[in-house]
């Protein structure tokens, strides 16, 4: 198939484009680089010595987007483009309404240029906000309490819209829970600028010297050891929810909703544990107040995408921990350093 990625050369993205082209198909991976470094994509092109077309522009641009993806005419359109860091979108909300939601509308509008029906879209676990039920299913009500949560849930309302006016349009709107791990290669991971929000690259931080010791957000929540809980899947899983969200789109018209998550949740002294094992390295830690926007526990029902996807995220906590190390060790500054 002909498969128009964008945010390709970001963490999700170039592990997705590494499944697309070791299955043959033909990517055109649209990204600006704002967060990003274009040497994810060389690391690709090692990894699976396959080519792949790139434009380097705004999603924002609908002028050019239009007229790439009708040149390109892709069958279908994976969107990762977008900002993600919630305290920043507290910060910069129309920064982030503009990229994500007119970014989305956008790519909507030049896909319809190119007649291009199809697309799978890359929501997050944040859309649910404070859970009234544990595991989450795709049934939960959706209620986001930051601007970035909120963005996510208006693009799933855009797309849903547009589907809805035309049924031979389909759309999978993909809720990930906490991606972590890298590439088994070693050659792609994680790289955040600055310093890490998420635990798992702050982490691996510790663990290669470069920080001195983890602040634990938090010790008196209601789990079972009173550290925060989270649903972590490992990302050469999370991609591949995204090649079996594409062979269903195949066959199917509307729009469905995925949970993408492993089924169990980690508390973060059993990540700390599990890292140190990977990694043979201590994690020098101090428990600190819990972080504001922070829930005790966020766990998936991903029987939906197990069931209808015939997709299962089976990749352990070790696993994901020991291909950060590989891809740490390897490349401790990240792609640029
Ligand atoms: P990332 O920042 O590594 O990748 C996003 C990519 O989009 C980057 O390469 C960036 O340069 C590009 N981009 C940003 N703004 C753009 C613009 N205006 N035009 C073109 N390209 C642009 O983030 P990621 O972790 O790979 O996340 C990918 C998607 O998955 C995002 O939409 C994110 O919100 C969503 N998501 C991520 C997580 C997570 O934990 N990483 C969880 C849930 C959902
Ligand atoms: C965060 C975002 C979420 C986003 C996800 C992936 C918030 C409130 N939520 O989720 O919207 O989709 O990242 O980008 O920011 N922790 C520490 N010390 C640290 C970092 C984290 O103890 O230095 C703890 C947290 O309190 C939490 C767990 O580790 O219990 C996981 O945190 P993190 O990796 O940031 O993910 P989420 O908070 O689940």
């Amino acid at each position: 198939m002909r498969v128009c990625l964008t945010g390709g050369a970001g963490y999700i993205g170039s592990h997705i484009l590494v499944g697309l082209l070791e299955d043959g198909h033909d990517v055109l991976v649209v990204d600006n680089f704002a967060n990003s470094s274009p040497k994810s994509l060389d690391q690709v092109r090692i990894i699976t010595r396959s080519s792949f077309e790139v434009l380097d522009q705004d999603i924002c641009n609908s002028g050019v987007l239009s007229e790439a993806l009708s040149s390109f005419r892709p069958d279908i359109v994976i969107h990762c483009a977008g900002l993600k860091a919630v305290g920043e979108s507290q910060e910069q909300p129309l920064r982030y309404y503009r990229t994500n939601v007119e970014g989305s509308i956008s790519l909507l509008e030049a896909m319809d240029q190119a007649g291009c029906q199809r697309i799978i879209f890359s929501s997050s676990a944040t859309v649910y906000g404070t859970p009234r039920y544990l595991p989450y299913d795709e049934a939960h009500p959706v209620a986001p309490v930051n601007v970035y949560g909120r963005t996510k849930a208006m693009i799933e309302d855009i797309i849903t819209d547009w589907a809805a006016t035309d049924p031979g349009r389909s759309a999978a709107l993909l809720r990930y829970f906490n991606p972590v791990g890298a590439h088994e290669s070693g050659e792609i991971g994680e790289d955040p600028k600055g310093i890490p929000n998420n635990l798992v690259p702050y982490i691996a931080d510790v663990a290669t010297g470069m920080r001195t010791e983890l602040s634990i957000f938090g010790n008196d929540y209601d789990t079972r050891d009173g550290t925060g809980v989270r649903d972590y899947i490992h990302i050469t899983d999370l991609a591949d929810g995204h090649i079996a969200a594409m062979a269903f789109l195949e066959g199917n018209q509307g729009v469905e909703t995925f949970n993408l998550g492993a089924g169990e949740g980690s508390s973060v002294l059993e990540v700390v544990k599990a890292f140190s094992r990977a990694s043979n390295q201590s994690i020098s830690y101090v428990i600190k107040p819990r972080r504001d926007g922070d829930v005790s526990e966020s766990v998936a029902n991903s029987s939906k995408a197990n069931d209808v996807l015939a997709w299962k995220a089976d990749r352990t906590l070790e696993a994901m921990c020991a291909d950060v190390w590989r891809w740490r060790s390897r490349y401790p500054r990240g792609f640029d350093g």
